[in-house]
């Protein structure tokens, strides 16, 4: 396995001046544990460079929110994923729900944004999931089947990318989907994974969707989660730990 277990995951998402960052990241590299797993925070891009620098050293991957689809060039506001890498970040999360649906982002642009992840030597973390009208209408699989087949950039490998399931309706609402719904996405997606690459199969698909320290332990435990994408609870050092010791992370 590329990835130790489990694997959890921390999303900033827009959260984190540079005095609440610091502490957040120090708390975070304080705890005494032996790290047996993967664990990985995704501050946004202000506090990138300095999270880095505080956990360098720590075991602890640093990874960028997002990324342009090109490596440099005249897109004002934008950061490209050779500045991720250059601010000392080691992954990338392209595909989040609050991007694709907030913001109209398209798979192929998705993809293209997993190409420059993976060009500029960044771990790829491609996030996906259906939206509550999609699962109602019994499109669930068939969405999660196009969203990794048109949003799959050349040359993943399990090394280097990570897929992250989560269903739009379970983000930041305190609504988790049920561990047989959580199972038969996985299900389904490593079924795609399988015929888009030859590790497919070996590769990483997390849940994510109102993950905390009372639910972990119950999703990580079923078939084929390797691991958690956090949002909120991720912004608090403890409760994050909780959740790494509740999928078996020491
Ligand atoms: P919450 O854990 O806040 O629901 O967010 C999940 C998420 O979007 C992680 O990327």
């Amino acid at each position: 396995m590329p990835w130790p277990r489990p694997i959890v995951f921390g999303n900033w998402k827009m959260h984190g001046l540079r005095s609440e960052a610091r502490t957040l990241a120090g708390a975070v590299a304080a705890h005494p544990g032996r790290r047996t797993g993967t664990l990985g925070v995704f501050p946004p891009f202000t506090v990138l460079a300095e999270v880095a620098g505080q956990l360098e050293g720590s075991g602890i991957t640093v990874g960028g929110q997002d990324c342009h689809a090109e490596l440099k060039g005249a897109f004002t506001g934008s950061i490209s994923a050779a500045m991720l890498k250059d601010a000392g970040a080691t992954a990338v999360l392209v595909g989040h729900s609050e991007r694709r649906h907030g913001l109209g982002e398209s798979d192929g642009l998705i993809r293209a944004k997993a190409a420059a992840g993976l060009a500029a030597g960044l771990v790829v973390v491609l996030c996906i999931g259906e939206t509550e009208a999609e699962r109602a209408a019994g499109q669930t699989v068939a969405v999660l089947n196009g969203q990794l087949t048109e949003g799959w950039p050349a040359g993943a490998s399990a090394e280097r990318l990570i897929v992250a399931y989560e269903p739009v309706w379970a983000i930041g609402t305190g609504r988790t989907a049920t561990i047989a719904d959580i199972v038969e996405s996985h299900d389904a997606i490593g079924g795609r994974l399988a015929t888009l690459a030859p590790e497919g199969e070996a590769m990483a698909i997390l849940y994510g969707g109102s993950v905390k320290a009372e639910n972990a332990a119950e999703i990580m435990a079923a078939p084929g989660v390797a691991g958690v994408l956090v949002g909120g609870a991720s912004l608090d050092a403890a409760g994050f730990w909780a959740i790494y010791q509740a999928g078996g992370g020491a």
